[in-house]
């Protein structure tokens, strides 16, 4: 039996969708003035940068999609094109997020739309963006990547983690668990939300 290349990855959408979910309710929140810790988007801008982008997107950008290319996907204007393109798209909103947090924290007002729309464009971009690598390109590169290179795209893997030094796979992990269990009050308020 083939070795699956694409396991590591889907399980790392689902701690990315975790934090996702926590941008979409807060940031939901924000809009209306009902969330106001700053702290959380800038965990949530370490997060992406370095979970989501310098962990996984390594691993696509320097392992699979080259795998992918090498196996006959054009580098332009193809599907991995495509997602390397999305990729420096939330890059974009991950930085505007993480200024209108700054710039709050630092006592400046009305930064909760720009703070808020960066980060629910963020997550709606992320979305997709897993939806479509998970139903269509990782399905894709399943079929298209001959067993021969299999197990050296994991032992790349390995590799790429390692080049990534800091935090731990569980510091991520307790990120996301720590935001998800912020008590709700009756009035839909955490006991953190008001600063
Ligand atoms: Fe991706
Ligand atoms: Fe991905």
């Amino acid at each position: 039996m083939k070795a699956v290349i694409t396991k590591a990855l889907v399980d790392e959408h689902k701690l990315i969708l975790r934090m996702i979910a926590l941008l979409e309710r807060n940031a939901a929140l924000t809009t209306t003035g009902l969330f106001s810790n700053w702290q959380f988007y800038l965990d949530g801008v370490e997060f992406i940068r370095n979970y989501a982008d310098r962990f996984h997107h390594a691993k696509e950008e320097d392992v699979l999609f080259e795998a992918l290319v090498k196996n006959g996907m054009p580098r332009e204007h193809s599907p991995v094109a495509a997602m390397l393109m999305e990729h420096d798209k939330g890059r974009a909103y991950v930085k505007g997020m993480e200024a209108g947090a700054k710039e709050a924290l630092a006592g400046l007002h009305g930064r909760e739309n720009s703070v808020a729309r960066n980060a629910l464009s963020y997550a709606s971009l992320l979305r997709e963006h897993i939806d479509k690598e998970d139903t269509i390109l990782y399905p894709l590169a399943e079929r298209l990547i001959p067993e021969s290179m299999r197990d050296e795209i994991l032992a790349e893997y390995e590799r790429a983690e390692l080049r990534v030094s800091g935090n731990s796979r569980e510091h991520y992990q307790n990120i996301v668990e720590g935001y998800e269990q912020e008590k709700i009050r009756p009035s839909g308020l955490t006991a953190e939300w008001r600063y």
